[in-house]
């Protein structure tokens, strides 16, 4: 029976890194996967190659509406499903193989296969063949991710009623494609879509989109889309779907109304749940709280000495980027160092055009805890790249302590926000306040230049504005 020091079960993000950190440090490590490919969902069916498919789409926009105010004709300009597809599968595989070759440096072993743990200290592996190996080993880590939620009433079928992973396969976009959530992968997927040809309409639940974002930019992003021609029906519950001749009816209520809508395929993005089947957890003594999320301590030890998680299986974000920073953690404190992690400046972004991007507390969340706060806001339209780029929607917002200015969230709205937040992210990292980055010089002309005089705008010196 081979031995090991760590033992990682699932290889996206949060597992990859961990083995890649778990190497470094001079682990004998080992990382399981039951896919055939390693980099998990981010890597094969999410992060990726929506992010694929989101570039490409953009292109199409700019060479159908926007070249042309550029003084660039593109005559005929259409899409080409079969090679968009094809180049972000080439991609997918460019990064998958990338995270094989990684494991081959860092000297981390291999299985292909379903981990499960038999007993603390020990994982059996059942490859696809049926055959079972077992591995013994001093540390586990489970890094097993997260499925998407099916609707009781809507179980996915991967042709009509489909989840994230088949809305990224599509062979021609669907006429009229009905999302269900306005979250992330809801408003991504939906963007996708709608540019590349479908009538795109988004039941939200809630009487806002993209919660867990502030709202004013919330709102903003519900305009832009909006303009794109994607329809939003918020406060909206669809509570039953039918299939009908391959056509999609679902049934919604709004208030005290009954709606019906029509479509050839449903994305169903209403969240998605820690994945743990399977693995032998529960039968060793880990425990699970009331969301099935595995319950762990501050260095990621579940109950069981020997057994511990990270990323989407336990409580938090379920960011690629939170369960690799986890997963570094984790087996930093395994061999004895110092692992760090800070759940107060971890972005979220959802790749939209314009991109949202948001870090620590909303204007809302510092209104209910009672902070007193001051806000700085900038908007891209007063930005002169920005403008000479032609990408005007949005505005970079800061909130701040009102006594000691120290910044308590960042929020951007534009084309490039996913690039924008993370100087942001680094100010709140290092405990900076808002006059820190308003003194910091920003090379001109960049749109870094309006997160600056948003930063200013805490004490109303924002420049290159006419209404403060
Ligand atoms: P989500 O939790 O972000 O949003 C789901 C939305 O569906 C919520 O607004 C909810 O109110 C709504 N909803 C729930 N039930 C409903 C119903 N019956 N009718 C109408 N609306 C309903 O979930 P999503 O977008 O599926 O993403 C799953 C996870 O993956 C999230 O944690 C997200 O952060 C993560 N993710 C992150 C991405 C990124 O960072 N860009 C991309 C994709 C996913």
């Amino acid at each position: 029976m081979e031995k090991f020091d760590v033992v990682i079960i699932g290889s996206g993000p949060g597992g990859y890194v961990a083995a890649i950190r778990a190497g470094q440090l001079g682990l004998k490590t080992a990382i399981i996967e039951k896919d055939k490919e390693l980099g998990g969902t981010c890597l094969n069916v999410g992060c990726i190659p929506s992010k694929a498919l989101l570039t490409s789409s953009d292109h199409f926009v700019f060479a159908k509406k926007e070249a042309d105010k550029h003084g660039i004709v593109i005559e005929n300009a259409h899409v080409d499903l079969n090679k968009m597809q094809q180049r972000k599968d080439k991609v997918v595989k460019t990064l998958t193989g990338g995270v094989r070759a990684l494991m081959k440096t860092n000297k981390v072993t291999t299985f292909e296969g379903l981990g499960t743990i038999t007993a603390p200290g020990k994982v059996s592996v059942k490859s696809s063949d049926g055959k079972t190996q077992e591995i013994e080993t001093k540390n586990i880590i489970i890094a097993t991710g997260s499925a998407a939620i099916e609707l009781p009433f809507a179980k996915f079928d991967s042709k009509t009623i489909v989840s994230s992973t088949e809305a990224l396969t599509f062979t021609e976009p669907p006429p009229k494609f009905l999302v269900i959530g306005a979250g992330a992968i809801g408003l991504e997927l939906g963007s996708v879509w709608a540019r590349l040809g479908s009538q795109v309409t988004i039941l939200e639940f809630l009487p806002r989109i993209a919660v867990g974002f502030d709202l004013e930019l919330s709102n903003l992003l519900q305009r832009s889309l909006t303009a794109q021609g994607i329809t939003f029906h918020l406060e909206t519950k669809v509570s039953a779907i039918k299939i009908d001749n391959g056509r999609v009816t679902a049934t919604a209520t709004k208030g005290n109304e009954e709606l019906k809508f029509q479509a050839d395929k449903v994305l169903v993005s209403v969240g998605r749940r820690p994945f743990s089947e399977g693995l032998g957890a529960e039968k060793v003594g880990v425990e699970f709280d009331d969301k099935k999320r595995i319950k762990v301590d501050e260095h990621f030890k579940t109950k069981v000495d020997g057994i511990y998680a990270i990323g989407d299986v336990i409580a938090g974000p379920m960011l690629a980027h939170k369960a690799e920073d986890e997963g570094i953690a984790c087996v930093e404190r395994i061999a004895g160092k110092d692992g760090h992690i800070n759940y107060d400046a971890i972005a979220g972004i959802i790749y939209t055009n314009p991109e949202l991007a948001g870090v620590g507390l909303t204007e809302d969340q510092a209104k209910d805890k009672g902070i007193d706060y001051r806000v700085g806001r900038f908007p891209f339209r007063a930005n002169a790249r920005a403008i000479a780029n032609d990408e005007l929607d949005g505005i970079v917002k800061f909130v701040a302590d009102a006594k000691t200015d120290r910044i308590l969230g960042a929020h951007i709205l534009q084309h490039a926000a996913s690039e924008l937040i993370a100087e942001a992210v680094s100010v709140i990292e290092f405990g900076g306040s808002s006059e820190d980055l308003a003194r910091t010089c920003h090379s001109h002309p960049t749109l870094s230049e309006a997160v600056k005089e948003a930063a200013m705008n805490v004490e109303k010196r924002a420049l290159h504005i006419l209404n403060r």
